[in-house]
């Protein structure tokens, strides 16, 4: 997408549709691994395109999901959004800052604005910590709170805050079951009361059965504290109730952004159609079959990605000009923004998708609360 090619909502400057300026900026966003061959002089061969020229902004207090199968580039997008990686090339521009051009000290000021949660509760906690110095190490880091008790009341505020019993401040990672690791995750990144917070696929490592617990922690959080979010998700049914806009990314490319309901009443490009296709559906009442359009074959390699539309060589709907002229993301219905030469139709739609998702831990529950359902028979934290 283009610097033009703004999503929908959006004014030619950037700024939203209530007229403050978005967040966070994505422009032309690139990110080439390059694959050496030699082992004294190491020569570049080739490269893994695994962000390529990539645009999008998100609004504040907004959740922005971002859907592909593994592989696509979410979470190299994730990482460059926070700088824990160097662009190759493109801006992302946070607040009116120039993430990409910022020094350390000033690097060091953004990340107590930007978080990530990552996606395996397992690893991403070192496990000869104790819980309370883990989350207290954003207080550390900036030199917050130095008094003599008044980390360790804070730090077990945020336990209490995301769910966990605060005096378990001295366990250590293993005594905590999944679910019970990620608020630890939870916690730690949110310390610092951050503006945007970027989830990794923070549940897809979980049991089914706890995933809505930590989704409804994320969705609380975010409202109690006015947080921008980033969610990443590997399939469409999770991100549908947490999620105001889906930006739906495959082989490091952005091929369709559009608010939430519009994506799945009628999705545009046949990848979305695809994903949303192979949601499963509880039909019980018999309802209507439909002609699922499942994904065969594998993701192609990023090292070497099809030309001009990527998708080109797993699309249903694919004609010469797809493999010769790349797609723009532009305008095709609604607001919904799709890089297609040939967007699915409404019979097509109709025929494909489901007229409702639901059996997985994204559905809402019948109390109309917005909470996702809570599959877990447990009321305790997981
Ligand atoms: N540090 C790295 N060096 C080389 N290739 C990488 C590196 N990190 C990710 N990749 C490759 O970039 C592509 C996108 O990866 P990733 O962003 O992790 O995708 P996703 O999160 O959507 O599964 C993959 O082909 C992956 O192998
Ligand atoms: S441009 Fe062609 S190949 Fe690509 S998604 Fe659209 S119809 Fe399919
Ligand atoms: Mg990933």
């Amino acid at each position: 997408m283009s610097i033009e090619e703004r999503p929908a909502g959006a004014g030619p400057s950037g700024a939203s549709a209530n007229g403050a300026p978005p967040l966070i900026e994505v422009r032309n966003l690139v990110k080439h691994f390059p694959i050496t061959r030699g082992i004294v002089f190491q020569k570049q061969i080739g490269a893994v395109k695994a962000v390529d020229d990539i645009s999008f902004e998100v609004r504040r207090g907004e959740t922005l999901g971002i859907v592909g199968e593994t592989g696509c580039g979410k979470s190299t997008t994730a990482k460059l959004l926070v700088r824990l990686l160097d662009p190759t090339s493109g801006q992302i521009v946070f607040d009116g800052q120039d993430v990409g051009a910022a020094n350390k000290d000033e690097l060091k000021a953004l990340h107590r604005e930007m978080q990530m949660v990552f996606q395996d509760p397992y690893s991403s906690l070192n496990p000869r910590k104790t819980v309370g110095s883990i989350i207290s190490e954003p207080f550390a880091i900036h030199g917050l709170l130095k008094e003599s008790g008044e980390r360790r009341k804070r730090v077990q505020e945020l336990m209490d805050r995301v769910g966990l019993n605060p005096e378990h401040f001295n366990r250590y990672p293993h005594e905590f079951s999944g679910g019970q690791r990620q608020r630890i995750g939870v916690a730690r990144a949110i310390a610092l009361e951050p503006k945007l917070l970027v989830a990794d696929e923070p549940v897809s490592a979980l049991d089914v059965s706890i995933q809505a617990q930590v989704l409804n922690l994320l969705r609380g959080l975010q409202r109690e504290m006015g947080l921008t979010l980033i969610f990443i998700a590997h399939d469409l049914s999770v991100v549908r109730h947490m999620c105001d806009r889906v930006a739906v990314m495959y082989l490091g490319k952005v091929v369709e952004v559009a608010p939430s309901d519009e994506l799945y009443s009628f999705p545009r490009h046949p990848y979305t159609g695809a994903l949303l296709s192979a949601v499963p559906v509880a039909r019980p009442h018999g309802g209507r079959r439909r002609d699922r359009q499942l994904l065969t074959g594998d993701v192609p390699s990023p090292a070497n990605p099809p030309r001009a539309c990527r998708f080109h060589t797993r699309c249903p709907k694919a004609q010469e000009v797809c493999s010769q002229e790349e797609p723009l993301l532009e305008l095709k219905s609604g607001h919904d923004l799709a890089a297609c030469h040939f967007p699915l139709t409404e019979a097509e739609v109709r025929l494909r998708l489901p007229t409702g998702l639901s059996g997985t831990a994204a559905s809402t529950n019948a109390h109309g609360t917005g909470q996702i359902a809570d599959q877990s028979s447990s009321s305790s934290s997981t």
